[in-house]
């Protein structure tokens, strides 16, 4: 039924766990389901554009979903915020060599989840900038 890129990112996902301090979380949960899933990451603004430099995940799920979630995490990790804010839903089920129609709902959890961090690090930083103005 699964793919064998999705067998092994299930079998030893990348990048699973929680995070200490993160810049930004993402939880997202399918309705479908049920099942959560939450992103970490870190950002490094020191190049003078902000790049994912590390990023975690915590899955609540099933096969599907721990792959995507393991999948995306590789996908986005060095990538500029721009660049991670591109990576969609089909692009991990894409580079998981597809997913098996009925588990497709699954694979929204993943990119929603990464996006949703990402837009957490953007509003932690115009609160902080709001905050310095003041
Ligand atoms: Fe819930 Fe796959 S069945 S994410």
């Amino acid at each position: 039924m699964y793919s064998e890129k999705v067998m092994d990112h299930f079998k030893n996902p990348r990048n699973m766990g929680e995070m200490k301090d993160p810049d930004g979380v993402g939880k997202v949960g399918n309705p479908i389901c049920g099942d959560v899933m939450w992103v970490f990451i870190k950002v490094d603004d020191s190049g003078g554009e902000e790049r994912i430099k590390d990023i975690r995940f915590q899955t609540f799920g099933c096969v599907a979903a721990i792959a995507t979630s393991s999948m995306t995490t590789e996908l986005a990790k060095g990538k500029t915020l721009e660049e991670a804010l591109e990576i969609s839903n089909s692009d991990v089920a894409g580079a998981l060599k597809g997913l098996p129609p009925i588990k497709m709902h699954c694979s929204n959890l993943a990119a929603d989840a990464l996006h949703a961090a990402i837009q957490d690090y953007i509003s932690k930083k115009v609160r902080k900038g709001k905050k310095r103005r003041k």
